[in-house]
């Protein structure tokens, strides 16, 4: 389906400043929302409402209805790329996600060089279904974990505080290591593209455990495979429109945006403002970055925090967002008091 009318939320990704900073929130499709919740309680498990193409393509739009964000972003999980890879993946209620631990250079030679992207195909149905519903001037965020995130949970089985597992993996036996996030280049590259075919207009990288790493640990496990991902889609659809967020990554983001060409960067609430105008925001568009606690609290406060975001980065490419997923906890009318006081 042809869509010509221009998107806010793509021109500054395409390097044009907008007056208005388009906006969406990350996780904004979840259990904040009460029209989430239902959906969620009928669909049985959160993979069922993944996978379930009518489901998944109605939560996708209920932030968009509600609130009139500039993107949806599909609803789905950077594991289920290790779900289509045959690993085994479930999500324990109020405790997050499960896998079988990847933790000996014995188990990763079984890994399966390549996922069945048939157990995907829901998502890509969500995706036709999702941009057949939105206006055109909405764009559609298609996604997946970078190679790094998606790897700790696997060789985890779970999230630790501070992914301890495969930092030490990384360290003690880098060739097996290397093995599992080689895969994940792969089938990312395989899997944005068949989201981009399916109907996204651009994709996000979401490497939330980026800033765990030493300088030289995340330019080797973060920068590098992200890198290969970017020139794998690039070499397929070279205009491709693509979000970093190497979450935690501060005095690391210019080398981040330098060497990976990403369009731009999320970047959550800790980052320095001078420092990131004068060396990200010079090269490609920011998105962020209001702390998610700061809208929980509302009121003036939540005013405050709006503002400094506007005041730090609204001179230039924003794209307004929160520096991290939108928490359960959230009041709806905080969310409106932000698109409020964003749009003006
Ligand atoms: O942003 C959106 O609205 C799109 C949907 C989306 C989800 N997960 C839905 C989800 C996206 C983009 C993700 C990405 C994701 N998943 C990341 C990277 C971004 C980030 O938040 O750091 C990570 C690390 C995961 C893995 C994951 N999935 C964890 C650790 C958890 C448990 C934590 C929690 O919030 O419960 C999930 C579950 C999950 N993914 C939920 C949602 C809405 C909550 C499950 C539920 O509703 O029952």
């Amino acid at each position: 389906m042809p869509q010509s009318a221009s998107k806010p939320f793509i021109d500054v990704l395409s390097g044009q400043r907008q007056a208005i900073p388009p906006m969406w929130m990350m996780r904004q499709a979840g259990r904040y929302l009460p029209e989430y919740r239902e959906v969620r309680a009928k669909a049985g498990g959160f993979l069922d409402l993944c996978f379930n193409p009518e489901l998944a393509a109605e939560v996708t739009l209920q932030p968009i209805r509600r609130f009139g964000f500039d993107a949806a972003i599909i609803f789905s999980d950077i594991l289920v790329i290790p779900y289509a890879l045959g690993r085994s993946v479930r999500f324990e209620v109020g405790e997050g996600p499960r896998l079988e631990p990847l933790d000996d250079a014995a188990k990763i030679a079984t890994l399966a060089a390549r996922a069945d992207f048939s157990k995907l195909a829901p998502v890509f149905e969500a995706l036709r279904i999702v941009r057949g519903a939105l206006a055109p001037e909405i764009a559609l965020i298609g996604f997946c974990g970078a190679p790094w995130t998606v790897a700790t949970y696997m060789v985890a089985g779970q999230g630790t505080p501070d992914q301890a597992p495969a930092r030490l993996m990384a360290y003690q036996h880098p060739e097996a290591f290397a093995e599992i996030i080689d895969v994940l280049v792969d089938n990312s590259v395989e899997y944005l593209l068949a989201q981009l075919t399916a109907g996204a207009d651009a994709l996000q990288i979401f490497d939330t455990w980026a800033g765990v790493l030493p300088p030289a640990e995340f330019a080797r496990w973060s920068i590098e495979p992200t890198r290969r991902i970017v020139e794998g889609v690039r070499a397929k659809v070279p205009d491709a429109k693509i979000i970093g967020f190497p979450r935690g990554a501060g005095a690391q983001l210019p080398g981040y945006v330098e060497t990976t060409s990403v369009n731009a960067v999320s970047i959550d609430w800790t980052a320095e403002p001078a420092f990131i105008r004068e060396r990200v925001q010079s090269k490609v568009a920011v998105q962020g970055n209001l702390d998610p606690l700061v809208l929980i609290t509302g009121g003036t406060a939540l005013d405050r925090a709006i503002d400094d975001v506007l005041a730090n980065f609204g001179q230039g490419r924003l794209i307004f967002n929160l520096g991290h997923g939108i928490q359960p906890e959230t009041p709806i009318a905080h969310v409106e008091q932000m698109l409020k006081r964003v749009r003006g």
